[in-house]
């Protein structure tokens, strides 16, 4: 697919078939394109955990505030950071920030993968860490990041309207709004 259509097409998908798996081969390139993340000092902390098992998709629904699609997503992928590789290196700026932007970075390939195997996903941020670490028995160090929550779709669901790009765009400092010379850039 188009490289610009795969980023048009993007949105996040909650409903799925459930009568539908998804193929261990497109599990296995949405782990190998999100493994080319990039990683602050090429620590490579991401991590990912694949979860297929009912009873552990209902307990880490309720530990992400009941989220429905969580349980009934056909797969899981479980973006993790380790940190044991980034702390020694880069302190509390590597706990605290790198963990989580690699991660994202790492996720959002998942999500773009997603959409040029023609399924779907949905992003999930709102869990309680301290729980899901205890479900997927995670060590110390490993940090988890994201849920993203995988299938066949079954909705359509319409296009978020952006906020204009012409105020998010400043030009040289924040505010420094010049959108009437400058948007026909972008
Ligand atoms: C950091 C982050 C956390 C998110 N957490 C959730 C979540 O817990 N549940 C959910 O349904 N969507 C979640 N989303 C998805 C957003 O709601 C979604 O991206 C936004 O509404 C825009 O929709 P779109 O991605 O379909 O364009 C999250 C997205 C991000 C980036």
């Amino acid at each position: 697919m188009d490289f610009d259509e795969v980023v048009r097409k993007r949105k996040m998908i909650r409903e799925y078939d459930l009568g539908r798996q998804i193929p261990n081969e497109i599990v296995s390139r949405l782990i190998k394109n999100a493994h080319t993340a990039p990683s602050a000092g090429h620590t490579q902390v991401q991590e990912f955990i694949i979860v297929k098992d009912n009873a552990t998709k209902k307990k880490l629904r309720k530990a992400a505030v009941n989220q429905e699609y969580v349980e009934k997503a056909p797969v899981l992928i479980v973006v993790c950071s380790n940190v044991s590789r980034s702390v020694g290196r880069y302190g509390n700026r590597g706990k605290e920030f790198y963990s989580i932007t690699d991660g994202a970075f790492a996720s959002m390939l998942i999500l773009l993968t997603v959409v040029n195997e023609g399924i779907g996903a949905c992003f999930v941020g709102a869990f309680e860490d301290n729980k899901v670490s205890e479900i997927l028995e995670l060590p110390k160090d490993v940090k988890p990041i994201g849920i993203i929550c995988i299938g066949y779709p079954a909705e359509k669901p319409g296009k978020f309207e952006r906020i204009n790009i012409d105020a998010l765009v400043h030009y040289e400092k924040y505010g420094s709004y010049n959108g009437a010379q400058q948007s026909s850039n972008i």
